[in-house]
C-alpha cells in the first residue's frame, strides 16, 4: 500500500517538528435516533475519534477546524495515496489514571488521584497521557500526485481504521481555499495585509494562528454577490464591522459591483468614513432629515464608544459634509409598491383580523376571487405592479363588496375598500418615461436615489432610522431595480443590497407593512441572481427570520450565536454539523466561520476565520 514518502509528507503535512503522532482509532457511523431529532440541525453521517501521543505543546497547537488525511479504502488498489479528509470538531487530553477513576470513589481519592497527576501532564508521558480528537468527514478526498500535485474528489470514502492521521499543513489549505478564488480575482500581493486596499483578503485562517503562521482567505466575490451572502451573530459580534470591510474590498478590487446600504442604524457613514471621503469612488448618503454641517451629521450618524469624543471624527465629517455628497430623503413620491401579490397579502392580512365576523370574510372571498380572475384573465404574475385599469376594477368591486355584505363603515375593512382609488397611484411601467432625478437643492426623492444607484454611484448609503420610512424604499427599490433589469435583460454592473439589522425586513412572521417588505426582499432573493442583484443579510436573531430567504443564501458567516435555536437553524438550513457549530460559542468579535457552496475554494466545507478589523482602517484613515 502506498504511502506519503517524505518529501510528500513535508510538501503536504505537518506533524510540528515530530510533535503530533495520531491514528484514527475508529469511526462509526451516526445513528439515525440522533440524526433526526425534533427540530435539530444536522449532524454528519460518522465521526472519526482518533487518538494522539501526548506533548504538552501539543496542546496549544491543534486547533478545531484542522483538516486531517487518513488513507482509505478507495486508495488500496491505486498507485497514488487517496486519503478521506476530516476536519477536527474538538479536542481533549484524557489521563489512564484518572479516566479509571469513578464519580462514586471516595472523595479523598479523587483528590489524591488528581492532584498526583499533576506532574504527569507537565511532563510528556505518553504511558499514562493521550490526546483525543473528534473529526468529521469533509466529504472530500485528496489524491496525491507526486508529479501532478493533490487533487480533490467530491464524495465520501471509508477511511481504514488504524490508520495514521496527517495534519494538512498551510501550503496545502492555502491552495485548497485560495488557488481557484485567486484565479478567478485576478492575483493578489505576495505579501499578505490587512489593508483592504492592497489585499482583497478577508482575514487569517485560524488554523495555524499559534505557530503564527499567516494563511489569508480570498473569496470569489462575483458568486458571493451574485448568489448572496449572510452574517449571523450575537449582538457585538463584528456583523457590521465584517460587511463594511466586504464593502470595502468589494469597491477596490471589483470594476461592476455597486452597492446599496439599508442602514436602519445609522452607522455605515462612520464606518465606511474612508471609503466615503475618496473622491474615485462616487458615493452618497441620503438621511432622513437634512445635514447641514459636519455638527448635525454628528447627531445623525453612530459611532463606536472609543470615537465619541474623537475630535478626528468630526474634523472628517466635515470633509464629507464638503464633498457634497450628502442628501436628505423628500417624502414626495415615496410610496409603496402595489403589485397584484401585495393586493392579495392585503385581503390576507384584513382576514387576520376579521375573524369570528362570517360577513367580512364573504366579503373579503369575494374580493379575493375578483382579483384572481383578473390576474388570470389578463395573464399578470402576482409580482407585476398593478395597471391602472386594475385600480378602477378593484375599486369597484371592493366597494360594492362591503355595501353588499353590510360591512360597518368604521372597520378598517371598510376603510380598505373604499379608499383603493386613491390609495394605489400605479407605478410608472417601463414602457413609461424613465425616471427623471428629481432632485431639489439636496434633497432626494425616490425616483432620484433610484436614479442615482443606476447612474455612476458605487455606493449609496441609505442610513434612515425610521422603521416604516426604510421598508418602504426597501420595498419600492428592490422591485424598481428588478424590473428595470428584467426588461433590459441587464445583469452588469452587479448590485449588492445590504440589509443589517434583516429582523427588520424579513421577519419570520411578517404583518402589515412587514409583509411588503419582506414579500419584496424574498423576491429580490428568489429572482434577483439571474439579473446580477445579490443581497447580504445580517442579524443576530437568525431563527427569526424568513426561512424562505435564508435557504437563497449561498455564503454565510456565523460568529457567537448562544441560543441552540439559532444554532440548530443555521445548521439545518445549510447542512453543517452541529458538533462544529458549537465551536463558535468560543468566538470572540470578528471571528467566524465562514462556508459557502459558490465562492470559496472547497464547497460547503466549513472554515474557520479572523475577520481583519474595519476599525483598523478608520483608524488609518483619521491619523492622517
Ligand atoms: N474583525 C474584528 N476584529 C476585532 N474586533 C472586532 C472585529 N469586528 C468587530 N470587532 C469589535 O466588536 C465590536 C462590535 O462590532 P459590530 O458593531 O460590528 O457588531 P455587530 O455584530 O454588528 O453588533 P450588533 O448586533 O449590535 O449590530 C466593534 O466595535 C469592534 O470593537
Ligand atoms: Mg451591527
Amino acid at each position: 500500500m502506498p504511502a506519503p514518502n517524505e518529501s510528500l509528507f513535508k510538501q503536504y503535512f505537518t506533524d510540528f517538528d515530530g510533535r503530533f503522532k495520531g491514528r484514527l482509532s475508529h469511526i462509526r457511523p451516526t445513528f439515525a435516533r440522533e440524526a433526526f431529532r425534533e427540530s435539530a440541525g444536522v449532524r454528519a453521517k460518522h465521526t472519526g475519534i482518533i487518538k494522539v501521543e501526548y506533548q504538552k505543546d501539543l496542546m496549544g497547537l491543534l486547533e478545531e477546524g484542522m483538516l486531517l488525511a487518513v488513507r482509505n479504502y478507495k486508495g488500496l488498489h491505486q498507485r497514488r495515496p487517496r486519503y478521506t479528509l476530516l476536519e477536527v470538531a474538538a479536542i481533549w487530553p484524557s489521563h489512564f489514571g484518572l479516566s479509571g477513576l469513578s464519580e462514586e470513589s471516595y472523595y479523598p481519592l479523587q483528590f489524591e488521584i488528581i492532584q498526583q497527576s499533576v506532574e504527569d501532564w507537565d511532563a510528556t508521558d505518553t504511558s499514562t497521557l493521550m490526546i483525543r480528537m473528534s473529526a468529521i468527514p469533509i466529504n472530500y478526498d485528496l489524491s496525491l500526485d507526486p508529479e501532478k500535485g493533490p487533487s480533490f474528489d467530491r464524495g465520501f470514502s471509508y477511511p481504514i481504521p488504524a490508520e495514521e492521521a496527517f495534519i494538512l499543513n498551510r501550503d496545502l489549505i492555502n491552495l485548497m481555499y485560495n488557488k481557484r478564488v485567486i484565479e478567478r480575482i485576478g492575483g493578489v500581493p505576495a505579501k499578505t495585509t490587512s489593508e483592504a486596499r492592497r489585499d482583497p483578503r478577508l482575514g487569517l485562517l485560524k488554523m495555524f494562528e499559534a505557530l503564527q503562521h499567516d494563511i489569508p482567505l480570498y473569496i470569489d466575490f462575483e458568486r458571493l454577490v451574485r448568489y448572496h451572502f449572510g452574517l449571523f451573530s450575537f449582538t457585538g459580534g463584528g456583523k457590521s464591522n465584517l460587511a463594511s470591510n466586504i464593502m470595502r474590498r468589494l469597491l477596490y478590487h471589483t470594476k461592476d459591483v455597486k452597492i446599496v446600504i439599508f442602514d436602519i442604524a445609522c452607522e455605515y457613514p462612520f464606518l465606511l468614513l474612508d471609503v466615503l471621503s475618496d473622491p474615485k469612488i462616487p458615493a452618497h448618503v441620503i438621511f432622513e432629515n437634512r445635514v447641514a454641517d459636519a455638527n448635525q451629521l454628528v447627531s445623525s450618524i453612530v459611532r463606536p464608544r472609543d470615537y465619541e469624543a474623537d475630535p478626528r471624527v468630526l474634523a472628517k465629517l466635515g470633509g464629507l459634509v464638503r464633498r457634497g455628497i450628502l442628501g436628505h430623503l423628500v417624502r414626495r413620491g415615496v410610496s409603496a409598491v402595489h403589485t397584484y401579490g401585495s393586493v392579495l397579502n392585503d385581503l390576507e392580512d384584513l382576514r387576520g383580523q376579521s375573524e369570528g365576523r362570517p360577513t367580512y370574510l364573504n366579503a373579503i372571498g369575494l374580493i379575493e376571487q375578483q382579483v384572481n380572475n383578473y390576474v388570470a384573465e389578463h395573464a399578470c404574475s402576482e409580482d407585476d405592479t398593478v395597471a391602472k385599469e386594475f385600480v378602477d376594477f378593484l375599486d369597484q368591486t371592493a366597494h360594492d363588496a362591503v355595501e353588499r355584505f353590510r360591512v360597518s363603515d368604521k372597520s378598517q375593512l371598510w376603510g380598505w375598500a373604499t379608499t383603493r382609488a386613491k390609495a394605489m397611484q400605479p407605478s410608472p411601467t417601463a414602457e413609461a418615461a424613465p425616471p427623471q432625478p428629481a432632485k431639489t437643492d439636496d434633497g432626494y426623492t425616490f425616483e432620484a436615489i433610484q436614479h442615482l444607484i443606476e447612474g455612476e454611484d458605487r455606493l449609496v448609503c441609505l442610513s434612515i432610522a425610521d422603521p416604516s420610512l426604510i421598508k418602504m424604499l426597501v420595498s419600492r427599490l428592490t422591485s424598481q431595480l428588478l424590473l428595470a433589469r428584467t426588461k433590459r435583460f441587464q445583469v452588469k454592473p452587479y448590485i449588492l443590497f445590504v440589509f443589517d439589522e434583516a429582523q427588520e425586513f424579513i421577519p419570520q412572521d411578517p404583518r402589515g407593512q412587514d409583509r411588503t417588505s419582506s414579500y419584496h426582499v424574498e423576491r429580490l432573493l428568489r429572482q434577483g441572481r439571474k439579473y446580477g442583484l445579490g443581497a447580504c443579510i445580517a442579524t443576530q436573531r437568525v431563527a427569526h427570520l424568513n426561512t424562505s430567504c435564508l435557504q437563497q443564501l449561498h455564503t454565510f458567516f456565523v460568529g457567537t450565536l448562544p441560543r441552540p435555536y439559532d444554532r440548530s437553524v443555521v445548521s439545518s438550513t445549510f447542512l453543517i454539523d452541529e458538533g462544529i457549530l458549537e465551536k463558535t460559542l468560543e468566538f470572540g468579535p470578528g471571528e467566524w466561520l465562514l462556508a459557502s457552496y459558490t465562492a470559496t475554494g472547497m464547497e460547503n466545507v466549513p472554515i474557520f476565520l479572523r475577520a481583519d478589523n474595519a476599525e483598523k482602517e478608520i483608524e488609518t484613515f483619521l491619523a492622517k
